[in-house]
């Protein structure tokens, strides 16, 4: 079971994967982490700095696993205090096989061995792969709950992410296993479309509107789903695929992922992002639908021609509403109280406007940008 003290509500925080790739070093990822704070995303919840795959110089003759010397020259335990100096927490990851994907060494067999030496160099955050590993299910729940087993032997505290793609349905048994969260598919390209050079990657569409369907009965504190991470900002930059999104597809993916309660992890280099992917991630009335206490992963209600519209219930009998427009043209979208299944009056606030709309009853209405999104709280009226 999960170190239930933990990811009460969606982790978040900042990966090196989807810009980097194996271009990572301990300068970086030190930039990286002082970026978040002046930028004040540390201020709005982004915590985890999270080092993905390529860390790795080896195995030691006792079996010991250690960063490559020239990109991690004063070792993970200098860089963790670092990033713990600031108040940020320290991620890593490893691979429930005998490789990583990108071929450096994985945890089989090394599970207890390597759980202590991420305590040792007082990791926060494990992300743990499945490339290299056997493909049945009972295979993958054995080698994440050994990992899982592991970590929680340590007695640190670990929020523990498990990276299967979705192939064996962990939201099934991930939390069974001591993970706090699950990726539901393949990797994410930084597109709004998929691409047919990657038919096991997705882009923010496929993923967003249409893989995590029904899959919010699995989720809650302590126990997230997770449909990959943030592509805001990267605009065709990084080490993924994708030709890049357009400001307002990657506001869809913003809103699309806090409806659907999940992790928040960022991927752009957050040195020199503009002001518009800065606002994206750090509407702190947006994340809050994120980070919500009732810890309710959003669903759909409503779809016709390409016009969608989401809810999440939130604590305290207020409910966050995205109306979304998938078509190529502006288009106005309706959300209508019987299917969001309410009644009365409600106080409607528009998040990325900033702005009270009014008091509404039985329906309410935007005008969307073609693939934009609005983003609403309700809040429970007198009249
Ligand atoms: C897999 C994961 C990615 C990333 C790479 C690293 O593809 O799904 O998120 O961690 O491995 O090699």
């Amino acid at each position: 079971m999960p170190n239930s003290s933990i990811a009460q509500t969606p982790p978040m925080g900042w990966n090196s994967w989807n810009m980097f790739g194996t271009n990572i070093n301990e300068s970086l990822i030190k930039e990286i982490t002082e970026a978040m704070i002046a930028a004040g995303m540390y201020g709005v919840g982004y915590e985890y700095v999270v080092i993905d795959d390529y860390w790795h110089g080896g195995r030691d003759a006792q079996g010991n696993l250690y960063p490559d010397p020239v990109k991690f020259p004063s070792g993970m335990r200098a860089l963790s205090d670092f990033i713990h100096s600031k108040g940020m927490k320290f991620g890593i990851y490893s691979d429930a096989g005998t490789s990583t994907c990108g071929g450096c060494p994985g945890s089989m067999g090394y599970e207890q061995q390597d759980a202590s030496t991420f305590a040792d160099w007082g990791v926060d955050y494990l992300k743990y792969d499945y490339c290299y590993a056997p493909s049945d299910r009972g295979s993958a729940f054995k080698l994440y709950s050994n990992m899982g087993r592991a970590l929680s032997s340590t007695g640190r505290p670990f929020v523990y992410s498990i990276c299967e793609w979705g192939c064996r349905r962990p939201w099934l048994w991930g939390s069974e296993a001591g993970g706090h969260l699950w990726r539901t598919t393949g990797d994410i390209i930084d597109s709004w479309s998929d691409s047919q050079d990657f038919p096991n990657f997705h882009g923010i569409e496929t993923i967003g509107f249409l893989l995590q369907q029904g899959l919010e009965a699995y989720a809650g504190p302590c126990k997230w789903n997770d449909p990959d991470m943030l592509v805001i900002g990267l605009y065709g930059e990084g080490q993924i695929p994708g030709e890049g999104c357009t400001d307002i597809e990657y506001r869809t993916q913003m809103s699309l992922w806090c409806i659907l309660a999940a992790p928040l992890m960022v991927a752009c280099d957050i040195r020199s992002m503009n002001e518009t992917t800065l606002e994206t991630l750090t509407n702190p009335e947006v994340i809050a639908i994120d980070q919500d206490s009732l810890g309710r992963q959003g669903f759909r209600v409503y779809q016709r021609n390409q016009l969608e519209i989401w809810m999440k219930p939130l604590a305290f009998g207020d409910l966050a509403v995205g109306l979304f427009n998938r078509r190529e043209e502006r288009h106005e979208v309706s959300a209508f109280w019987s299917d969001l299944g309410i009644r009365g009056y409600f106080r409607v606030r528009d998040l990325w406007r900033r702005s009270d709309l009014g008091v509404f009853k039985g329906e309410v209405s935007s005008d969307v940008e073609p693939h934009g999104s609005v983003l609403l709280r309700f809040y429970p009226a007198d009249e």
